[in-house]
């Protein structure tokens, strides 16, 4: 079966794609030259929605309020299941999650879903969402940065800069990019707080402080938007409410065995700090996490069945009046990434899919994430548990947020338009010397570093990259430390292996490095100096490595040639640790999971970053 049924219909629409841009073409606009009022972009965004909320049938609102992950087909084409989900399932919300190394192809997959859309009956439009894709480094979990959009550290990067101002281009760059293949919400930025460091999902935070988090969030939220919500903006979605960091012990709430979130030290409200922050800079969207509370005062079920959370909290409390869309996959178990996962139904796994469902709207939720399951709104209302008025509610919100992005008017992106961005060297140029600045100098014994004086060739033991980096600068590289005039490794924070596909990516438990490995380690640097390169997701607990290590150098998303650039001092470390480094594991055990900065004897404070005292020309 072709995956792009209407292949041969649409064929000319397609083709004349790049010049139809500013033009609404749909099924009901070409049989009747007067459009209906929702078409008409002279009429103000809340009459379009009115008038195109009471043409729609209960089905036509039940889908909108699902949105799933979808992949492309091959060469940029739409899969049989998206279409169907699209076609009979009326949705239009999707997360993008594949990778399409091409942006004329990924900006054609784009066009032809939303033809696919405009095919419906009312042609509403699709509104594509995506994971961050513009950042290196380990501990992501979701799409690989884009070959052709630039290449920025990870959040954390971006926090050991402590600069709300490149904070606000680099977000306003990555809107740029994303918009212009037809990506229009961001399933970020994270707001959670690395309160506890073993949480696998620090990466994507801006740390430990919840003032700096603070001021951070609201320049990315801003430059994601652009000074006007509109037609240009990328929305934001800020997650995890109400801050996904105090995991008791760590355990990510992905997993039934972490779905318990705890407050020992009675800290909610320092994890609110950001959330305040991005709300003040108009988020768009909220997302909460799985994680349910415990020992607290609120009901002891995950944050998006929560109404205490989302209604009382959220809405009431600090005032957020945008779409509440929950995390993906509380009704209904499946796969992720090749591995089966259980519904993250915490503390509600005795209740019915519908009985979930209703709870997740009287918790206050609007659109359920990772569900293609219309059906169950469809009946919550046919038998009366939900009063088609609360369905209404939901839906306008999510189509007056289409109508403000400008879809209806301008569905299509021009694919000349992705190939400009992809190409413009400003965007590039400013990311990869961000990911050069974001270096953070631990360590740096006899001021070693920058290695400006010396000899060339010099010989190198290296661990982590491949040695041609290092040949094609003119230096050699050996087999062994003992052979060595300098050691270069480029080590990986250390984690727990788990089993499972999906499972495996997670960055859980231990902070610190095997015995077995800790010797291993041990036995190169008493060979020969050794300049360490860390490369960030979590903390990590490694005392032995800055003491025995004549240079430690930490990073959050780099490349080889960003860390060699470093390394030989054609750019300076100048980031300051976005995070305590604990001593040891046992000295995280006996940490409080909410409060911050509570580790005994750290090896290193937040903010620690030494600088160069020379450069490669001085
Ligand atoms: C089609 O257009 C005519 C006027 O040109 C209008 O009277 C009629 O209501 C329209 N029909 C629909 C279905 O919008
Ligand atoms: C994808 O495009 C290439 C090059 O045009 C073509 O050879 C290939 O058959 C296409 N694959 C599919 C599955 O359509
Ligand atoms: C979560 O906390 C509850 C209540 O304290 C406890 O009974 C349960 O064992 C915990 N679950 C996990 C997976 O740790
Ligand atoms: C940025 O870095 C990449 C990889 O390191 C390189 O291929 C590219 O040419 C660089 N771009 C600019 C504009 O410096």
């Amino acid at each position: 079966m072709a995956p792009f049924k209407s292949g041969a219909r649409k064929g000319i629409a397609l083709a004349l794609v790049s010049s139809l841009i500013g033009t609404a073409l749909g099924s009901e606009a070409s049989t009747n030259g007067s459009l209906p009022a929702y078409r008409n972009p002279h009429l103000g965004v809340d009459e379009r929605v009115d008038d195109l909320l009471q043409r729609m049938t209960l089905e036509e609102k039940a889908g909108q309020m699902f949105q799933q992950y979808i992949t492309a087909g091959p060469n940029g084409t739409v899969d049989e299941t998206t279409g169907q989900w699209v076609d009979e399932l009326l949705m239009t919300h999707l997360a993008f999650l594949g990778n399409i190394p091409d942006p004329v192809e990924a900006a054609e997959f784009h066009n032809r879903l939303q033809q696919r859309a405009l095919d419906t009956r009312l042609g509403i439009r699709i509104t594509l969402s995506t994971d961050s894709r513009h950042h290196l480094g380990p501990g992501f979990i979701g799409p690989p940065a884009d070959g052709y959009f630039s290449r920025w550290p990870g959040f954390l990067g971006l926090a050991a800069l402590r600069d709300p101002e490149l904070v606000r281009k680099h977000a306003d760059i990555a809107r740029e990019e994303s918009i212009s293949i037809g990506l229009r919400l961001a399933l970020h930025p994270q707001a959670d707080l690395s309160t506890e460091p073993r949480w696998a999902r620090i990466a994507e935070s801006f740390g430990e402080s919840a003032e700096l988090s603070a001021s951070l969030i609201a320049p990315y939220i801003e430059g994601l938007h652009t000074e006007e919500f509109g037609p240009n903006s990328m929305a934001a979605c800020t997650k995890a409410f109400p801050g996904g960091g105090p995991l008791q012990n760590g355990w990510d709430s992905h997993f039934t065995y972490g779905m318990n979130q705890t407050y020992p030290g009675n800290n909610l409200d320092y994890h609110l700090i950001p959330f305040k922050a991005a709300i003040k800079a108009g988020t768009r969207q909220i997302l909460p996490y799985y994680s349910r509370p415990i020992n607290t005062e609120y009901e002891e079920v995950g944050f998006g069945f929560n109404k205490g959370i989302i209604t009382d909290l959220l809405k009431g409390e600090l005032g957020f009046d945008g779409i509440v869309l929950t995390d993906f996959g509380l009704i209904t178990g499946g796969d992720a990434a090749g591995q089966y996962l259980p519904a993250r139904a915490w503390g509600v796994e005795h209740l019915t899919d519908l009985e979930r469902a209703a709870k997740i709207l009287d918790a206050g939720c609007d659109q359920f994430g990772g569900e293609t399951r219309p059906e169950l709104v469809i009946q919550l209302v046919q038998d009366g548990t939900v009063p088609i008025e609360r369905i209404d509610y939901s839906v306008r919100k999510l189509l007056k947020e289409k109508f403000l992005l400008g879809l209806f008017d301008q569905p299509f992106v021009s694919v000349e338009n992705a190939v400009r961005v992809s190409k413009i060297e400003e965007f590039h140029r400013l990311a990869n010397k961000t990911q050069r600045r974001a270096y953070t100098l631990l360590t740096n014994r006899d001021d070693i570093l920058p290695l400006t004086n010396q000899a060339a060739p010099t010989k190198f033991y290296i661990e982590g990259f491949d040695a041609s980096f290092l040949e094609s600068r003119g230096h050699a590289v050996v087999a062994t430390a003992e052979e060595a005039d300098l050691a270069l490794l480029r080590l990986q924070s250390p984690f727990e292996p788990h089993e499972g596909t999906f499972e495996a990516t997670f960055h859980q438990g231990s902070l610190e490095f095997s015995s077995e490995e800790k010797a291993r380690q041990a036995a190169i640097y008493k060979a020969v100096p050794t300049i360490v390169e860390m490369q960030f997701d979590r903390p990590a607990a490694i005392p032995e490595i800055v003491e025995q290590a004549v240079a430690v150098l930490a990073s959050f998303g780099a490349t080889e040639d960003a860390l060699l650039d470093v390394v030989f001092g054609l750019a300076g470390p100048e980031g300051k640790l976005p995070y305590d480094l604990p001593r040891s594991d046992l000295a995280v055990e006996a940490n409080l999971e909410d409060v911050p900065f509570d580790t005994e004897d750290p090896v290193f404070k937040f903010g620690h970053g030494l600088r160069y005292t020379r450069t490669a020309s001085s």
